[in-house]
């Protein structure tokens, strides 16, 4: 066990420059082509990016946009999901999932999750569901996928539609099939710290339905049914060629980068696993480990201690969505297991260049400081 009261060597919570590192050359030369030709909205590289991660999601369309909450809202306005609609979402999730819905004029309706894996169930979707409701958004929080069986027979059953949030699952699967191919759609966030991040912001939606998809690429380039005509009223949401030639790239990676994950989440389940709570891996799920979240009494002492040892940390989430001021009205109802998590949840440092040393040392502390 480390001294405590000594530093044990820094260790970051991500590490952005040591995974680019090596990727130096490649980036450098994609930008370039890109300054070259100009194409810095649309074209080439976006269009290339666009079917590489349609395929790897296993999706028959892609669409980039310009980040993952315009994805959410752009699939709810391409759904018609808008003012007198409900939508759930569940509480514990990053309040993106939720602004969505906002944005589009309808109803948040938050519901509880599961506390093993702290992910949204099915039979919290059944107990919600209104005449009202339209959509369930199935976030993959974590990195995980839910039981996407039960989810998507109780949601046929009720006639809705499930949008997965896949914003921190890329590459996660759920019986053999990746995030983004269960739901009408499901959008990701390319955020530079998401397991596939941009060099910037960055966001797609993928589906198997052409509409939906041709929808969604019109609304987020100014509702333009061709070139000069505006059929419906859009935004603009749109992903660059600069950040879809990096993903191109870093997409290469990311299988190992996901391996890497699983190994540092082993290396911290069998240090910790007989002390702390750890999340746990539901039946079928092969997570990706966005995050290592470990449940503690005493989270903010703990987190504390540990950034003063040089130990980075994070708290996702620090309250359950419902309880921020900004969803006060939507505070209809106790959802015990979420409201319950929130001041217990501290994120462990979690990244693809993550050693094993820096892994033991800081599991090592944690078991110290408890
Ligand atoms: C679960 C979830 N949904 C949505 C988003 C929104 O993505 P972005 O930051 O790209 O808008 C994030 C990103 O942090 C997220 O973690």
């Amino acid at each position: 066990m480390p001294l405590i009261g000594s530093r044990t060597k820094p260790v970051a919570f991500i590490d952005l420059a040591a995974l680019h590192a090596p990727l130096q050359d490649r980036l450098d030369a994609a930008w370039r082509d890109i300054l070259a030709g100009s194409a810095f909205i649309g074209g080439s590289a976006v269009d290339d990016f666009e079917q590489r991660w349609a395929d790897y999601c296993g999706t028959d369309h892609c669409v980039g946009v310009a980040n993952g909450t315009d994805a959410l809202e752009l699939v709810l306005s391409a759904l018609h999901i808008g003012p007198g609609d409900e939508v759930l979402v569940p509480a514990n999730t990053f309040v993106a999932t939720a602004e969505a819905v906002l944005t589009v004029g309808a109803t948040p309706v938050f519901v509880d999750v599961d506390p093993g894996s702290l992910l949204i169930t099915a039979p919290a979707i059944a107990a919600a569901i209104t005449p009202a409701t339209r959509a369930v958004m199935v976030v993959h929080l974590y990195g995980q996928i839910p039981d996407m069986d039960s989810i998507t027979a109780v949601a046929d059953a009720a006639g809705i539609e499930v949008v997965e949030d896949a914003a921190q699952a890329h590459g996660a699967t759920f019986d053999g099939r990746r995030a983004g191919s269960f739901g009408a759609a499901a959008t990701f966030s390319f955020y530079p710290g998401k397991n596939l991040g941009a060099l910037g912001d960055g966001g797609a939606v993928v589906t198997n339905d052409r509409g939906l998809a041709d929808e969604v690429r019109t609304l987020a380039n100014h509702g333009r049914g061709t070139h000069l005509l505006h059929t419906h009223r859009g935004r603009n949401s749109r992903l660059d060629g600069l950040q879809a030639a990096a993903l191109s790239i870093k997409l290469e990676h990311l299988d190992r980068w996901n391996a890497h994950r699983r190994l540092v989440h082993q290396q911290y389940v069998e240090r910790l696993g007989s002390s702390v709570s750890l999340l746990q891996t539901l039946p079928g799920s092969e997570p990706v480990h966005h995050l290592e979240v470990i449940r503690v009494d005493e989270r903010d002492r703990l987190r504390e201690e540990l950034a003063g040892l040089g130990i980075q940390t994070g708290i996702h989430y620090a309250l359950p969505c419902h309880k921020h001021p900004a969803f006060a009205e939507f505070d209809v109802r106790p959802l015990p297991v979420a409201e319950a998590v929130a001041n217990r949840q501290l994120s462990l440092p979690m990244h693809p260049t993550l050693t094993a040393e820096a892994v033991k040392a800081v599991a090592d502390t944690v078991l110290a400081l408890l």
